[in-house]
């Protein structure tokens, strides 16, 4: 079992706080991403979790045992959780093939176990052919996978990654986040992945903590963050889209309405009548001729299938729509806007 329990976690570097008080679970077997921007926090959580750091102030806790408090702290080597980082840290001097069996070695593990652990995770990297190369001679996406396979090979209860694809190209990106969701679900461990890249937390975890300013601002699954963001700084860091102050809220029977851009419309929220602001998505704005709103295209960015439209309205708010229909710069459109998610920004 390795769920990890943080309680009111606190780390302060010459008197700045880099972590607030954080206080959250993480479960067993679950896929977790750390998202936010530079600075946050993450990697500083992520030196705490694995025992690189001793926090300032709250305890961590994985699976029965605390492993860290402000005063005292059991090192990494006893937690059983592996580490990869963005920087592949391969021993130079070892083969792959070494690199991989060497925390083996180190348990003093029978030869023949050695051998069949290490090649099951070489072949579960897709690594076995290149077992007797030496880390110089691969590849950026290879040495990221020696590092996954020497992780697998200790069958850690915890995985931490630190930005692991940050030096990658695009496409070898994209093949390695299949690597780890695989990995993931072959070996059922806990991981938590920091990246201040979204569209690779959205693709891997099961949830997302989105961080800001050493505090989660909020912890939930990929879509609710997207669809049901609960403050302005989740709303504007998830997905593409503008926060808009509401002027006056109407609770009808079934319904809640909200004065937004001059328009009155219907909007979603868990707030109800002290939502203050709505998150328009391109998907909330429609373009219609007899729109709530006018606009005027400023920028159209071509996505494959459809545009993204930047638009000026009429009160100067920048606004995001889709179209299939190529528009013009300059061109003058109205918008619809239909039942945007609303939240309470205090
Ligand atoms: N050893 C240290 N000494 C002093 N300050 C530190 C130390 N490590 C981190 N910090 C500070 O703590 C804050 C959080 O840093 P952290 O490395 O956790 O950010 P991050 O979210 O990982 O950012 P990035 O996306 O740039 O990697 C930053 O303001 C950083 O300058
Ligand atoms: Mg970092």
């Amino acid at each position: 079992m390795a769920d990890i329990n943080i309680t009111s976690l606190g780390k302060v570097f010459a008197g700045t706080p880099a972590l607030q008080d954080i206080t959250t679970r993480f479960e067993d077997g679950e896929f977790i991403a750390l998202l936010g921007p530079s600075g946050c926090g993450k990697t500083t959580l992520l030196r705490l979790l694995a025992g690189f750091d001793m926090p300032s102030s709250g305890t961590i806790r994985i699976g029965a045992r605390d492993v860290a408090t402000a005063t005292n702290m059991v090192p990494p080597e006893e937690r059983n959780i592996g580490f990869v980082f963005q920087s592949y840290a391969l021993w130079p001097h070892m083969s792959v093939r070494r690199n991989v069996s060497y925390p083996l070695e180190i348990r003093k593990l029978t030869k023949p176990e050695i051998a069949a652990q290490t090649d099951a995770a070489l072949a579960a990297t897709g690594l076995t052919e290149y077992a007797d190369r030496m880390p110089s001679d691969l590849s950026g996406g290879q040495r990221q996978r020696v590092a996954l396979a020497r992780c697998l090979v200790s069958a850690p209860d915890a995985v931490l990654l630190d930005e692991p694809l940050a030096n990658l190209d695009v496409a070898l990106r994209a093949s390695m986040q299949a690597v780890f969701t695989d990995f993931h679900k072959r070996t059922g461990a806990t991981m938590v992945y920091v990246t201040h890249d979204q569209a690779e937390a959205m693709a891997m975890a099961d949830r997302i903590a989105v961080m800001n300013q050493g505090l989660i601002q909020q912890f939930d699954t990929p879509q609710t963050l997207y669809e049901r963001p609960k403050n302005r700084f989740v709303a504007e860091f998830v997905g593409r889209g503008t926060v808009v102050p509401v002027k006056a809220v109407e609770q009808g029977e079934n319904q809640l309405h909200a004065h937004v851009l001059g328009a009155r419309i219907a909007v979603e929220s868990e707030a109800q009548s002290q939502v203050s602001h709505v998150c328009l998505r391109p998907e909330n704005l429609a373009i219609s001729e007899t729109g709530d709103l006018r606009a005027k295209v400023a920028r159209v960015t071509y996505l494959g299938g459809k545009y993204l439209l930047e638009t000026v309205s009429s009160c100067g708010t920048r606004l995001l729509a889709e179209t299939r229909a190529k528009f013009d710069v300059g061109a003058q459109l109205g918008l619809t806007i239909t039942t945007p998610w609303a939240f309470s920004e205090d």
